[in-house]
Parts: structure tokens; C-alpha cells; sequence
């Protein structure tokens, strides 16, 4: 093990915050190797826009100029909310895996599926299957012994220290206009016992979802059709941030609870050049450390140039309006407990 993880294991003193890297919407593809048959669905249409300007859009040379700034940065964690790949090609996932490696190791990336990683219906061991360790709770459930569909996966639970992140699925296919999303049943309520289980246990819970779960963000073929029970779930246990993609542009909302506001953080794909200012790709570095009266979250975001090739640092800032119902759990040397 090396010192990082160390750290991230046992969790960070009260002089050294834990860093999460949030980034999303990578949309890595393979359309060197396409044939007229692998476009024999939906892929036609999705093919189609990223000739027209997709492909313009989402560029290699922003992806590797993201590696080498994350390699500067270091964060303890990385958390990559989605649409790693863009047709659901087989060799895009596998490729996606290769990207997922350089990034860091299966217990430092956390990864949840967007829709565009459920384009169409192919088998599991041809796409997600190559991603399951990243995708996998800390203690695997029953279910997670036969991990072949995202539905024995998520809501996945993995606590570093005093972080709990909390991985929801909105991803399914869709009809050939839609980029909709959706939790189900079965995986609300297993997110309902995580929910219950982490507030007892005083953690910061960071719940990561492709879908943005506030109203209006995005417009009804894209939007998250279970979004309502969500956030009625969420108004009722709590979080204390909320990060997604699929939007491709910065946000910021918030979710009202009756113990406070639960933050929600859009950040663009992490792979675009920018059609526009706010669309230009961007990642995001979370100082998460227990204060006296809550928790002090501090974020920096990392902005690509186009002229430097390079990401730089476009704001550092404080979080506004944390949830602060729940009080960290400290030892009486003011860390947080041993996660395991
Ligand atoms: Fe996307």
C-alpha cells in the first residue's frame, strides 16, 4: 500500500482534508475501427452526431492535457460520473478501461454509468463487465458475487475515511430522441438503507449520478424520469453533495432540505474543446475536512485553455450553503474513525 492510500484508508487528521477529483462525460470513441454493421441501431444516429459536430467537440488532445494536470494534482480520489464512451461500442469500453487505469487504481476511481454507456443492448461481459471493479461497493453485497448487470451493482457504497460515496445507475437504453434516465424501484430502496446507514454513521456523503436530479436543468428527452422520488428521498435523509455530467456545462443548484441545502455540481465533459465559455472542459478539486461546527468544503476548478493546452486554475472557492445537519464523528484527537 502505498502512502496516498494510507492516507485515504484511514482517513484524513483535521490538518489535511481528503481531495476528490470530480470529473465527467469523457465520450472516448473508436470510430476508426466502425463498420455498417455495428451502426444497425441507434449507433446511426449517435454516429451521425458526432460527424456533424460531436467529434469536433470531444477531442483527445483535452483528455491528455486532463491526465497530465491530474497527474500534478494528485487528488486522494477520483469520482467520473458517466458517458465514458459515446455509441456503447465494445472497443470503446475496453478503451475506457485503458483511460480508467492511467487515471488511477479500481479503489481510488469510483465510476457510475451515464446513458450513452447504455446506448444499445449488447451483453454485459462485452461492455460495463470491463469496469466492475471500479464500479463495485467497498464490502460486496449477496448480489455483487454475480456482478453482471448494473442492477446487482449500484447503489454502491465506498467509504474512505470520513467520505461516504454513494454511486447511482440512471443508466438505460432509450428511444432513438432520448438521453432519458432512470433509478428504479429496486435500487431506491437499497439507496434509501445506504442513505440511513451513512447518517447514522456521521459520514460526508457525496452521491454521484449521471443525471442532474434538480427540475429544469435539462430538457425532457434528457431528463431523469424518477428524478421526483429522489429528491423526495433525499429531502428526508440528506446529503451533503450532490455531483453529476450529462448536462456538458458548468452547475450549480441546490437541492432544499429541512436541515439545510444539499449542493448539486454540473461539470462539463471533460474532454471538450468549447463551443462555449461555460461548455469548455472542466474538472473540479474538493477540499473535504471536519470542522468544529460541520464539515469546511473547499473547491478548485480546473479549466482547460485551448491556446496553453493545458488545464489552469480558473476559481478557488468555498462551498456555499453546506448541509450542515449532520456533524462529523471525530476521534477525541480530532480525526475521522477508521472507515473498516
Ligand atoms: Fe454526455
Amino acid at each position: 500500500m502505498t502512502g496516498d492510500q494510507t492516507r485515504v484508508a484511514h482517513g484524513p487528521s483535521t490538518a489535511s482534508p481528503i481531495t476528490l477529483a470530480h470529473l465527467s462525460d469523457p465520450h472516448i470513441s473508436c470510430m476508426e475501427d466502425i463498420t455498417a454493421r455495428d451502426l444497425v441501431s441507434k449507433r446511426l444516429f449517435g454516429y451521425l452526431r458526432w460527424k456533424l459536430h460531436r467529434g469536433a467537440e470531444h477531442r483527445s488532445s483535452v483528455l491528455s492535457a486532463f491526465q497530465s494536470d491530474l497527474k500534478q494534482a494528485k487528488p486522494d480520489l477520483i469520482a467520473v460520473t458517466g458517458d465514458l464512451t459515446h455509441l456503447g461500442l465494445p472497443a470503446e469500453y475496453k478503451k475506457a478501461r485503458q483511460w480508467l487505469q492511467e487515471l488511477g487504481s479500481p479503489s481510488q476511481v469510483t465510476v457510475i454509468p451515464g446513458n450513452h454507456d447504455a446506448y444499445v443492448k449488447i451483453s454485459w461481459h462485452q461492455t460495463m463487465a470491463h469496469w466492475t471493479d471500479y464500479m463495485i461497493s467497498d464490502a460486496p453485497r449477496k448480489d455483487d458475487q454475480k456482478a453482471n448487470h448494473t442492477a446487482n451493482i449500484f447503489p454502491s457504497l465506498r467509504i474512505r475515511g470520513c467520505l461516504a460515496m454513494i454511486g447511482v445507475s440512471t443508466a438505460r437504453p432509450s428511444a432513438l430522441h432520448l438521453a432519458v434516465g432512470s433509478i428504479g424501484a429496486g435500487q431506491l430502496q437499497n439507496l434509501e438503507t445506504i442513505l440511513a446507514h451513512t447518517t447514522q454513521k456521521q459520514l460526508y456523503r457525496v452521491v454521484l449520478i449521471h443525471h442532474p436530479p434538480a427540475p429544469g436543468i435539462v430538457s425532457r428527452r434528457k431528463r431523469l424520469t424518477d428524478a421526483a422520488d429522489l429528491r423526495s428521498m433525499l429531502e428526508h435523509y440528506g446529503a451533503e453533495l450532490i455531483l453529476h455530467g450529462h448536462a456538458h456545462r458548468t452547475l450549480y443548484n441546490y437541492l432544499p432540505t429541512p436541515t439545510g441545502n444539499i449542493p448539486v455540481m454540473g461539470v462539463p465533459s471533460i474532454s471538450a474543446l468549447g463551443r462555449t465559455p461555460e461548455r469548455r472542459a472542466r474538472y473540479y478539486i474538493y477540499r473535504i475536512m471536519p470542522g468544529i461546527d460541520g464539515w469546511d468544503v473547499r473547491y478548485e476548478v480546473r479549466i482547460y485553455s485551448p491556446g496553453a493546452n493545458c488545464f489552469i486554475r480558473e476559481s478557488e472557492q468555498q462551498l456555499k450553503n453546506p448541509r450542515n445537519a449532520i456533524r462529523p464523528a471525530l476521534t477525541s484527537t480530532g480525526q475521522c474513525p477508521r472507515s473498516k
